[in-house]
């Protein structure tokens, strides 16, 4: 539309007066915020900018892929993509306690994103320094982040693709005046396909806290299958517009008695937590159709080994959160 156009031109023409001939560096988390301003930015300097994606071994599945190939095939946009999933999952090895893996995950990113930095000053054949930071931050993480009240001290959130506290980089943030709505059309207008433009929100902790529990390789293996079975159910059904998200949770410290096939099983169940929000703050349980359910439920215990049971979330926010940990 004209105005997500005038947007754009506007934001490209700020960029490129704040940039100048220097270069900056983008976090990406897979998300909308950081895609659609690493898009920008892109549009604005093009090779100045070097993306940043940490893959910590959290993500789900074919999420890595999506940055690796659709986002780059849209933008042209320099990435570097750091695999840290080893060092992740050691440094997660034995923590059960949410907030803790909420802070090992957070410490542990900032780490590793300025090791790539430093690399990508280091590699990078030019007299110019990196001097600029792109953040996606909204309008709403603004305003949040002025002293409100909100829910910010319910659990740590970590904004996997956010900032060092003591960076000595100057910041660029071009969706600051935007709200999540505009963000998407605005992505849409750079050219960024549907599947990253309309994604649901997805925590930056990723996996890590939909596993009640010690976080494994085997168990976020189980939760990425049926994780991915659950996607696929629910945009096959037509309502990924309808629900706000919807986490599948393993509960991996707990197991109960089941039959498959033939035989007796002691596997895990899954929760879905299938929510509809209009900003997270507040969030209801999605009515799901019976048949829709049952699709996943059947899928995930015949496709899933170790999974057995299914079970339904059906908690609003408050009382409950919208993820569990
Ligand atoms: P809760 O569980 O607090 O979640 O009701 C509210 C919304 O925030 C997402 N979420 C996060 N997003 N970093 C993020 O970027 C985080 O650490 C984080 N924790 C929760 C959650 O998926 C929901 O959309």
């Amino acid at each position: 539309s004209w105005t997500t156009a005038s947007i754009v031109d506007e934001q490209v023409e700020a960029i490129r007066e704040q940039v100048g001939g220097k270069r900056a560096i983008c976090g990406l988390s897979g998300g909308v915020d950081s895609a659609v301003a690493a898009a920008l930015v892109q549009k604005a300097i093009g090779s100045q900018l070097t993306c940043v994606y940490v893959d910590h071994g959290l993500m789900r599945k074919g999420e890595t892929e999506q940055v690796e190939k659709d986002f780059v095939a849209a933008t042209g946009v320099r990435l570097k993509v750091v695999d840290a999933s080893e060092r992740f999952l050691s440094a997660l090895s034995g923590v059960s306690d949410p907030e803790q893996k909420r802070k090992i995950i957070g410490r542990e990113f900032i780490r590793v994103f300025e090791q790539a930095q430093a690399e990508i000053v280091a590699e990078a054949p030019s007299d110019e320094p990196v001097a600029f930071l792109v953040q996606g931050t909204l309008y709403p993480d603004v305003v949040e982040s002025g002293g409100g009240t909100g829910t910010a001290n319910i659990k740590s959130h970590h904004n996997v693709g956010g900032l060092p506290e003591d960076i000595e980089f100057e910041l660029v943030e071009p969706l600051r005046k935007l709200f999540k709505d505009e963000v998407r059309m605005v992505g849409q207008e750079v050219g960024l396909p549907e599947e990253i433009v309309q994604r649901q929100p997805f925590p930056g902790p990723g996996l890590g806290i939909r596993i009640v529990g010690e976080v494994t390789r085997e168990r976020l293996d189980l939760l990425r299958e049926a994780d991915a079975i659950a996607r696929e159910e629910l945009t096959a059904a037509g309502l990924d517009r309808d629900i706000w998200q919807c986490p599948v949770v393993l509960l991996a410290d707990v197991r109960s008695v089941g039959v498959q096939g033939d035989a007796r099983t002691y596997g895990h169940p899954v929760v879905l937590r299938p929510v509809s929000s209009e900003d997270a703050m507040t969030a209801d349980w999605s009515r799901l159709p019976y048949d829709v359910l049952a699709r996943i439920s059947t899928r995930i215990t015949n496709e899933v080994a170790e999974i057995n049971r299914v079970t339904l979330d059906v908690t609003s926010k408050p009382p409950g959160t919208i993820e569990w940990e």
